[in-house]
């Protein structure tokens, strides 16, 4: 079981560091969770420091390039995050394919560097709310899939873009199907992604297709973040 808070662009170095002091303790309240937080990279070596050694929290970036280095103006590599002692990255969040032109190739890139450099990676799909009307979303998952590698370290992320940052929650039937159709195609685990609150993570998470949680903005809040983690905890 795993549960990811993706900050996305929220809490600079200041707010970071305080916020990570806050969350540190989670692991030891959330037994068999494996608790992630994603940082915008300039805050990422505060969330470390906040963290502390020991807290058992993980640190990812929110996205990763697929060169070592070179001339990328805005882009930060695998090395350059491990460095900080970065232990993941997520690759093709919707938000980087709806407004920086990320691609399945580009997606696929970033994934295969990230594992290849050591890092864990949380691959994202999810088809949007015209997909789904005009039911193409086994072919758009499909599509998307095939660009992401197979690797121990890397996991799915199912994020209905319908439902992210929107309240829109997918319901748990179309949650289980989903999550089903992808593990027919790709053997890693799979994280759902989308308007998960305190609420409905124990409903969510108890699915049986279902190994997690990548969470937005109820991450942003500690004691909404510590009840999704805790939520983990019950079913895992
Ligand atoms: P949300 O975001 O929980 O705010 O819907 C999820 C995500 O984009 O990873």
């Amino acid at each position: 079981m795993l549960v990811a808070g993706n900050w996305k662009m929220f809490k600079g170095h200041h707010q970071a560091r305080e916020f990570a002091a806050q969350i540190r303790r989670i692991p030891a309240h959330a037994q068999g969770v494996d608790v992630v937080v994603c940082p915008p990279f300039v805050s990422l070596d505060a969330t470390r420091h906040g963290l502390g050694d020991d807290s058992g929290v993980g640190v990812y970036a929110q996205n990763v390039h697929w060169e070592l280095e070179g001339a990328f103006t805005g882009e930060v590599s695998a090395p350059m995050l491990l460095e900080l002692g970065v232990t993941g990255a997520i690759v093709g969040h919707s938000e980087r394919r709806q407004h920086f032109g990320e691609t399945d190739e580009t997606a696929g890139l970033r994934a295969e560097a990230a594992l290849e450099a050591g890092l864990h990676v949380i691959a994202c799909v999810g088809e949007t709310a015209a997909e789904r009307e005009a039911e193409e979303t086994e072919a758009v998952l499909a599509r998307q899939l095939a660009a992401i590698p197979r690797h121990e370290r890397l996991v799915i992320a199912y994020e209905p873009v319908w439902a992210i940052g929107t309240g829109k929650t997918a319901t748990p039937e179309i949650a289980q199907e989903a999550h089903a159709f992808v593990k027919s195609l790709h053997e890693a685990p799979v994280l759902y992604g989308g308007s998960v609150k305190p609420d409905n993570a124990a409903t969510l998470l108890s699915l049986p297709d279902v190994d997690g949680a990548l969470v937005g903005g109820a991450s942003l809040d500690f004691p909404s973040f510590e009840t999704i983690c805790r939520a983990g905890a019950e079913v895992a």
